[in-house]
């Protein structure tokens, strides 16, 4: 070989090796999904727990039982990840202690129904009543207690995981066998956006949502996060949390977050709503023109700098402060989540609309099809 064709041969060689590297690396930088059982002691079927990962490092794991977000970890301002949600270690931990709804799939309806019944077509039907005299998120056995069909979902800039429940017709006192899907999906944007979807064999009603938990800071609760909500008014409730079916200004009351605000600023003040709610634990009606994708609510943690931004299709947005939450359960890393831990914002329709003819409609037809989505998009500042 002569000297020519040496140099040739080795930059050829120089040039493979450079492919290959530059390969591996974005085979390495490409979303990643990892799957694992979810030990149980307690329940029959095997429940597995899916770990999306993308190209920052942002990783969400999900578990079959209850389509439950159990851990999502996302960058501060120096880019060092923490765990934003509240919830258990184990499987366990949420079959034993009665969760309340740590980053479970609610359906068949999210938030309360008055009394536990409504009419359809000149029919009653009556419902599980699990929070005093109201129904609350789909009853005794909701959708965060159902095992769901997992799928894995891989795009160039995502992962996902699908999920599918079928829940019969008559479950919890609902009518109509009703076919859902919950699709998780994490963009390399950090965003987890959530595309929800149903049809039924009768008429029925439908409102689907996330209950996560967020606290994006290090603090015990999340007094100190300040919140935007992209609404002019809220639904007042009655003492038993029932929207009154009034849509009421937010202008110069402790609900209005049209301009961000410490959650603990005002929580504490003598307000007939904040005193019933026992904090914050309401709907806010979001502005918005049609039923694209906006943005309902920004969080900022002013000291990591995580910000999170909520955009949905649904017409509201229930902001609940973890007002329940009272020292008894001990959850993640052994830490005690005492009163106001963790904020929720389940986007979704407005409770109890199926005896408020004045709020939109959550009944759902056959031949039609429920579509609503929801992306929480986290960020640092
Ligand atoms: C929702 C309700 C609250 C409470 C929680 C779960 O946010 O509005 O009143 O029931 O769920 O504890």
């Amino acid at each position: 070989m002569n000297k020519q064709n040496r140099s040739l041969l080795h930059l050829m060689v120089g040039l493979g090796s450079l492919l290959l590297f530059a390969r591996t690396s974005i085979v390495a930088s490409q979303p990643q999904i990892r799957k694992q059982p979810f030990e149980s002691t307690t329940e029959k079927k095997p429940v597995d727990l899916y770990t999306l990962t993308n190209v920052n490092g942002v990783e969400i794991s999900i578990m079959t039982y209850g389509g439950i977000v159990v851990s999502l970890k996302v960058p501060d301002r120096k880019g060092k990840l923490q765990e934003v949600t509240l919830g258990y270690d184990t499987l366990d931990g949420y079959l034993k202690n009665n969760s309340p709804y740590f980053g479970a799939l609610i359906g068949r309806y999210g938030n309360r129904i008055g009394k536990g019944k409504f009419s359809l077509g000149g029919q009653e039907y009556r419902l599980a009543t699990n929070n005093g005299e109201s129904h609350l998120h789909g009853g005794n056995r909701g959708f965060d207690k159902a095992v769901w069909k997992p799928t894995e979902v891989r795009g160039q800039k995502s992962v996902g995981l699908k999920l599918d429940y079928v829940s019969a017709d008559g479950e919890e006192g609902y009518p109509g066998a009703l076919s859902v899907t919950a699709v998780y999906t994490l963009t390399n944007e950090n965003e987890l956006k959530i595309d929800y979807a149903a049809s039924t064999t009768k008429e029925t009603i439908v409102n689907l949502t996330n209950h996560a938990y967020f606290n994006l800071g290090a603090d015990a609760n999340i007094l100190k996060h300040e919140l935007m909500i992209n609404a002019d008014r809220f639904t007042p409730i009655s003492e038993a949390f029932i929207p009154t079916g009034e849509l009421r200004s937010v202008k110069g009351t402790p609900m209005d977050f049209t301009k961000p605000m410490a959650i603990g600023a005002r929580i504490s003040q003598k307000d007939e709503q904040l005193i019933r709610g026992n904090g914050y634990d309401h709907n806010w009606v979001l502005n918005r023109k049609d039923t694209s994708l906006s943005l309902a609510a920004r969080v900022e943690e002013p000291t990591s700098g995580r910000v999170l931004e909520v955009f949905t299709t649904e017409p509201g947005v229930q902001f609940y402060t973890g007002n329940f939450l009272d020292g008894t359960i001990k959850g993640k890393a052994g830490k005690v989540y005492q009163q106001r831990a963790g904020f929720c914002l389940e986007t979704q329709h407005f409770p109890d609309s199926p005896n408020k003819p004045n709020f939109p409609s959550t009944v759902l037809k056959p031949g039609q099809k429920y579509a609503t989505t929801t992306i929480y998009k986290f960020s640092a500042k």
